[in-house]
């Protein structure tokens, strides 16, 4: 047994149990979150309709593309800076899949965590990639009509071999690199109804051959000043609809802008953190948030 966190419980249609090796979270869409991450990501549209369109082409026409071997790899990779969407776009992909494809069947969910691969013992690493790509997923996609898969930094899974050179024995990365490859070619041969999202903020990590293999890479960058003003209008709303006093703040755009002038080069993460910032540099606001002012955002605007 290769590490228990690795292993996690799916439960299909009948409610059957059954661990899946080296998947860190299963989630069958649609369900009653809707597409929550989708809507909260605020990224060009073109992205967003690239993305959606290329997963749905590859997932409703399982059969004729399956006529044709090669001409979809079914696999996309997402890069850009840390705290720029991407896991969340990913997560979110599967959401607005499940609806629009919902008349078909369900859409599962799974979200691999690379770190629960490389096993504890380095030379387990090649067998624990095999077991994901030849027997978890392929057990997944005969359950579900659609199976949506998530390998989030995916750069410590696909290591670039050129450029491995940590305290791993090469030798060993070598092969789990490899294995990932051939996995990853098997994977996409058997599994019509398997589509892979890859994040990474470290693209130049990864194998050349794997990034050849992806039918799309896509790269989500730091919000621009109209992007991140939505951000923080954003997430204000979502404060005030738990301290309604909030609203007002929430709804001034201008203040809004004025602020994401101030935080050029913040990424999603921390821009949609702002309020909570905010909140947390004096005792009287943790303790009454709804006394939250824009002179108490400004502040946090700085270092
Ligand atoms: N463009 C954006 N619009 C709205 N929210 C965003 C945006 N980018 C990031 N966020 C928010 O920041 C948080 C982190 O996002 P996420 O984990 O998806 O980023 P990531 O790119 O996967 O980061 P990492 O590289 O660190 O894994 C989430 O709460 C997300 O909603
Ligand atoms: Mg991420």
């Amino acid at each position: 047994m290769a590490g228990s966190q690795a292993t996690v419980l799916a439960i299909d249609h009948h409610h059957h149990a059954a661990p899946v090796h080296g998947v860190s979270s299963i989630r069958v869409l649609p369900d009653e979150d809707g597409t929550k991450n989708w809507d909260r990501i605020i990224v060009d549209e073109r992205i967003k309709s690239r993305l959606l369109s290329h997963a749905l082409l590859a997932l409703a026409h399982q059969q004729e593309f399956y006529l044709l071997p090669g001409a979809l790899q079914r696999l996309v990779i997402l890069t850009g800076p840390p705290g720029t969407g991407k896991t969340t776009l990913s997560t979110g992909l599967a959401e607005v899949v499940a609806r629009e494809l919902a008349h078909k069947g369900s859409t599962c969910l799974a979200e691999v965590n690379p770190h629960a691969l490389p096993s504890e013992m380095l030379g387990e690493s090649q067998r624990n990639v095999a077991r994901l790509l030849d027997n978890s997923l392929p057990e997944l996609s005969l359950r579900y009509r659609h199976v949506i898969v998530v390998i989030d930094e995916v750069e410590s899974f696909a290591v670039r071999r050129s450029a491995a050179s940590f305290e791993a024995n090469p030798v060993d990365v070598h092969r789990a690199s490899d294995a990932v490859l051939e996995g990853m070619d098997r994977l996409m041969k058997r599994c019509p109804n398997v589509l892979v999202i890859a994040t990474t903020n470290f693209p130049a990590a990864i194998d050349e051959a794997f990034t050849s293999r992806a039918d799309m890479v896509l790269s989500l960058s730091i919000p621009d000043i109209e992007t991140a003003s939505k951000i923080i209008g954003i997430s204000l709303e979502e404060l005030s609809g738990i301290w309604p006093e909030i609203k007002a703040l929430a709804g001034e755009t201008p203040l809004h802008r004025q602020l994401a002038q101030r935080c050029v080069g913040w990424d999603g993460r921390q821009l949609r953190r702002l309020p909570l910032k905010a909140l947390s540099e004096s005792k009287e606001l943790a303790l009454h948030p709804e006394n939250l002012m824009a002179d108490h955002l400004f502040a946090a605007t700085q270092d």
